[in-house]
């Protein structure tokens, strides 16, 4: 951490301007971002926190006002790396247990100066850089590719990422690297992107975090997603260097980055693919597929990918389908693991909506089969086997 990004909420203007002096006598290079607002009423005005990227968020709370606290703990889930600082003249041990309780990382006296915040700010600063070297594993970037045009992969692509997040607070991306004519934003949201992935990296020195986020679209608080250019023209301006920067910076923030790849293979292309952790070839259970699925194993493997890093995925799964999940292996020469089923009223119902198919139709077999593959991914149990556990669990 060398520069800091901090934001001060107070009430109170004058505070701000206060704590805001404080700050600036304490060593270190700080840009700060004052919000005049009640604590409790952070909730919300946090979308300035993304924005500004915050890395701490000093609250200036009354004196043994409790109040606050609760709203910082929502805060802090949404905003998990950054740090709390609270100030208040309340000291009582009971005040500052229910603060920590709540994900505040320091309480500082009401009238800190410039030496007790450099000194608080050092201690979150020590704590980041151990934990950003703990971290220093990146996250995994899972790729989606159509073996014929039409597979689903679109749909999987957004509905997994959606399925991740939605399990826990894994931060998952999804970039939309169908240059031409990508969509993947209409599958979560009905709202227009307001800005693409052309953006992002018009300038390639400007690329940060902070620019990445400001250029993507906030699904939920841990899903962001990058929408393909509207204009094919524009994504013209995309160049191979462009994707290695973009998802060499998304692993950093991101623990899992889904790929939407269009069905060319291009050369951009194969630069996202390289990066691919696992390759998801989407079929369905025809042979037009099974001919695309051919193809498209035969390049994985003159790419010299190892084939475990390759795999078969069954979209629009029917027991009774006139080719079985078995004649589509020995078709394909490769095992299918995972299977989504066919079920167009939910899937139609989901993307006319924008809805992700676990909000609008949470009991489906489509939202079924995206859980499991994302308790899988997270290496949690099955969820019909964890639903069953839990009520064993509640019997006893
Ligand atoms: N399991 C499913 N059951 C029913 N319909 C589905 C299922 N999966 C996807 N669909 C539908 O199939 C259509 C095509 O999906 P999608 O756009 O994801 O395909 P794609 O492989 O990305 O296509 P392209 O090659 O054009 O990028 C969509 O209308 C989607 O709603
Ligand atoms: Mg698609």
């Amino acid at each position: 951490m060398n520069d800091l990004n901090i934001a001060i909420a107070s009430a109170d203007k004058s505070r701000l301007d206060e704590i805001g002096l404080a700050l600036a006598s304490a060593k270190r290079r700080l840009r700060v971002t004052a919000m005049q607002c009640a604590p409790q009423r952070l909730g919300a005005m946090s979308s300035q926190l993304s924005q500004h990227a915050a890395d701490i968020l000093v609250v200036d709370c009354r004196d043994g006002d409790a109040g606050a606290l609760p709203v910082l703990e929502q805060i802090g889930i949404q905003y998990p790396r950054m740090a709390m600082v609270v100030l208040s003249s309340c000291e009582s041990a009971d005040f500052l247990l229910q603060a920590m309780r709540c994900g505040v990382r320091e309480v500082l006296p009401s009238n800190a100066d410039g030496a007790a915040f450099h000194a608080a700010i050092e201690r979150i600063a020590a704590k980041a850089v151990k934990a950003g070297a703990q971290q220093e594993q990146s996250g995994k970037v899972l790729a989606f590719a159509s073996c014929k045009g039409g597979s689903g992969a679109t749909f999987l692509a957004a509905n997994l990422g959606y399925a991740l997040a939605a399990q826990g607070d894994a931060r998952v991306a999804l970039l939309d690297l169908n240059l031409q004519f990508g969509d993947a934003a209409l599958y979560l949201s009905d709202g227009k992107a307001a800005a693409t992935i052309a953006d992002a990296v018009q300038d390639i020195s400007r690329l940060d975090e902070a620019f990445l986020k400001a250029n993507m679209m906030q699904v939920r608080f841990n899903l962001d997603m990058l929408a393909a250019p509207v204009d094919p023209a524009r994504g013209l301006e995309i160049k191979p260097e462009h994707i290695d920067a973009l998802i060499a910076l998304a692993v950093r923030h991101y623990d899992y980055v889904i790929l939407d790849l269009g069905r060319n293979l291009d050369a951009l292309t194969i630069r996202a693919l390289d990066h691919a952790d696992t390759i998801f070839a989407v079929v369905q259970a025809t042979l037009p597929f099974v001919r695309g699925a051919k193809r498209m194993l035969g390049i994985f493997e003159s790419l010299e990918y190892p084939p475990q890093k390759v795999e078969l995925v069954l979209n629009r799964f029917e027991k009774d389908a006139a080719l079985s999940v078995k004649d589509l292996e020995s078709a394909c020469g490769a095992s299918i693991r995972r299977t989504v089923a066919h079920e167009p009223h939910v899937a139609e119902a989901a993307a006319n909506q924008g809805i992700a198919v676990m909000k609008l139709a949470g009991g489906s077999c489509i939202a079924r089969n995206l859980e499991n593959w994302a308790a899988d991914l997270l290496g949690k149990a099955p969820v019909e086997e964890s639903r069953w556990f839990n009520r064993i669990l509640k019997r006893a």
